[in-house]
C-alpha cells in the first residue's frame, strides 16, 4: 500500500482535513491535487486549530513532504499569507513543493467571480468568490498563467498583457468595473515570485520517483462529489475534479498508482452556496437542522457563512462510491447526532411516483426529490470519549452498520470530536 486517496463524498467540509492530518503521520507525502482556496480544511494540532486553505494538511509532521499538484489554483498572496501564519506557529513550511503547471489566480479572476455572481442575482452559484471558476476558465481556455511562468518576467508580461486585452474589455464593458494594468499586476506578481521560487518543482517526477521507491503518498482531496464539475450537481459545482480521477490528473500519476479510496462523509450532510439539498433541514429554533448547525459548529471555514444541513443521504453515497471507486468509508462528526431521540436516513428519493435507489442523472428529478426516509433511535449519549468500536452504545453502531449496508463498502473510520484522538480506527492499520 502507498498510494491513498481521499475525497469527500458529499458536498465538502466532511473533515478532510481532520483525517488527513490524523493518517499524515504515516505518509511520506501529502498532495493537493485540485481546487485552491475555496478549500478551508481545519486541523486541530496541539490545542491549536489550523485553518488551511492551500498548503495540505499533512504540514504539521516535519518527515512529511507537503505537495500542490498541477491540478491546483494558485492565489500566490493566500499562498504566501498561510505559510506565514504556518511559519509564525512554529511550523514550517521550506519543504513545501509547488507544481510548476499549476494554475495562478489573477487579480482579474477574483473580479470575475464576484462580478458574474452579483449578475446572476438570485441564480448565484454562491461562490467563495475566490476567482476559482474564473481560473479554470483561463486554463480550459488555454489563456492562464502558470506557476512556471513567475521565473520569467518577460513571458509573465507577455502573458498577462495578452490576457488583459480580453479581461479589461469584459471588466469594463460588461461590468463596468476598473481594469487592470500588466505593469501594476506584474510588479505585485514578481514580488511574490521570489519567495516562491525555491518551492516550485516537477512534482509529477517527484511523485512518481516517491511511489517507485515504495514510500507513500496521501492525496487529499478538496471539495466533495457532489462539487465535482463532471460528476456534482451541476451548475451548483466548483470548476475543477474532486473525485478519485482528479487526484491522477491532477498530480500527473496513473491510476495503477492508487491502493485505497477513502471516501469521507459526515454522519449527516451539508452544503455551502446554491443548489439542491433533497434533504435539507430547516433551520427552524429547536429544529434538528438548527442542532446540527449548532452542534457541529456549521459555519464555513473559508466564507464564514453558515452550512445548509440535512439528513445523511445514502444515495449521494452510493454514487460517490461509484464515481471514485471508493474502498473505505470515513463517517465523521457521528457525535453530533448524540442530542437526536430518532435519525433519518434518506434511501431513496421519490419523484412523480418513480422511486429511485440511485442517483438520477437528470438535473430536474434531483432538484424535485423527494427523500426516502428510514428512521433509527438515537443513543442520547456523549460518545466522544469512544476509541473503539465496541465503546460505542448499540444504537451508534447499528447506526453505522446501516450507512454500510447502504454503501456496500466498509466504515473504517469513525471520528467523534474533532481533535486527532477522537477517532475509531476500525479497519485501518496504521503503517509498521
Ligand atoms: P474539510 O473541508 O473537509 O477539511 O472540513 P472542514 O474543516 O471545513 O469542516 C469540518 C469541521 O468539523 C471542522 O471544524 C472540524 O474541526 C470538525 N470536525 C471534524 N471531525 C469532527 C468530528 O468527528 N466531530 C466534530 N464534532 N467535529 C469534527
Ligand atoms: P472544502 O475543501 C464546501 C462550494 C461553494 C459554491 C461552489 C462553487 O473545505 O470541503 P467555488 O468558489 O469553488 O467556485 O464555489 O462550491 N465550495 C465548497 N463548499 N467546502 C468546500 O471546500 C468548498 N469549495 C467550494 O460554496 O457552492
Ligand atoms: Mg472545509
Amino acid at each position: 500500500m502507498a498510494g491513498i486517496v481521499l475525497v469527500g463524498a458529499q458536498w465538502g467540509d466532511e473533515g478532510k482535513g481532520k483525517i488527513t492530518d490524523l493518517l499524515a503521520d504515516d505518509f511520506d507525502y501529502v498532495v493537493r491535487f485540485q481546487g485552491g482556496n475555496n478549500a478551508g480544511h481545519t486541523v486541530i494540532h496541539g490545542g491549536r486549530t489550523l485553518k488551511l486553505h492551500l498548503i495540505p494538511s499533512g504540514v504539521m509532521y516535519p518527515h512529511i513532504t507537503p505537495v500542490i499538484g498541477n491540478g491546483c489554483v494558485i492565489d500566490p498572496a493566500v499562498l504566501l499569507e498561510e505559510m506565514d501564519t504556518l511559519e509564525a506557529d512554529g511550523l514550517s513550511t521550506h519543504r513545501l513543493l509547488i507544481s510548476c503547471n499549476a494554475h495562478l489566480i489573477m487579480p482579474y479572476h477574483r473580479d470575475l467571480d464576484g462580478a458574474s455572481e452579483r449578475r446572476l442575482g438570485s441564480l448565484e452559484i454562491g461562490t467563495t468568490r475566490r476567482g476559482i471558476g474564473p481560473a479554470y476558465m483561463d486554463k480550459a481556455s488555454r489563456m492562464g498563467l502558470r506557476v512556471q511562468d513567475l521565473t520569467d518576467e518577460h513571458i509573465f508580461m507577455k502573458k498577462v498583457e495578452a490576457a488583459l486585452v480580453e479581461k479589461n474589455d469584459i471588466l469594463t464593458k460588461v461590468y463596468g468595473l476598473p481594469g487592470h494594468s500588466a505593469e501594476a499586476i506584474a510588479e505585485e506578481y514578481m514580488g511574490y515570485a521570489e519567495r516562491i521560487k525555491p518551492h516550485i518543482a516537477d512534482t509529477s517526477a517527484v511523485i512518481n520517483r516517491a511511489l517507485e521507491a515504495d514510500q507513500w503518498v496521501f492525496f487529499e482531496g478538496a471539495q466533495g462529489t457532489l462539487l465535482d464539475l463532471d460528476h456534482g450537481t451541476y451548475p451548483f459545482v466548483t470548476s475543477s475534479s474532486p473525485t478519485a480521477g482528479g487526484a491522477c490528473t491532477g498530480v500527473g500519476v496513473g491510476p495503477r498508482r492508487i491502493d485505497r479510496v477513502l471516501g469521507i462523509a459526515k454522519a449527516y450532510i451539508t452544503r455551502v452556496g446554491s443548489g439542491p439539498f433533497p434533504t435539507e433541514l430547516d433551520d427552524i429554533p429547536g429544529g434538528v437542522g438548527e442542532i446540527l448547525t449548532r452542534v457541529g459548529g456549521e459555519y464555513g471555514t473559508t466564507t464564514g457563512r453558515q452550512r445548509r444541513c440535512g439528513w445523511y443521504d445514502a444515495v449521494i453515497i452510493r454514487y460517490a462510491v461509484q464515481v471514485s471507486g471508493i474502498t473505505d468509508l470515513v463517517v465523521t462528526k457521528l457525535d453530533v447526532l448524540s442530542e437526536l431521540d430518532r435519525i433519518k436516513v434518506c434511501v431513496a428519493y421519490e419523484y412523480e411516483g418513480k422511486r429511485y435507489d440511485r442517483l438520477p442523472c437528470h438535473q430536474t428529478v434531483f432538484h424535485h426529490a423527494r427523500p426516502v426516509y428510514e428512521e433509527l433511535p438515537g443513543w442520547k449519549t456523549d460518545i466522544t470519549g469512544c476509541r473503539r468500536f465496541r465503546d460505542l452504545p448499540k444504537a451508534a453502531r447499528d447506526y453505522i452498520g446501516f450507512l454500510e449496508d447502504h454503501a456496500e463498502v466498509p466504515v473504517s473510520i469513525i471520528a467523534v470530536g474533532p481533535a486527532r484522538e477522537q477517532t475509531i480506527l476500525r479497519r485501518w492499520e496504521r503503517r509498521p
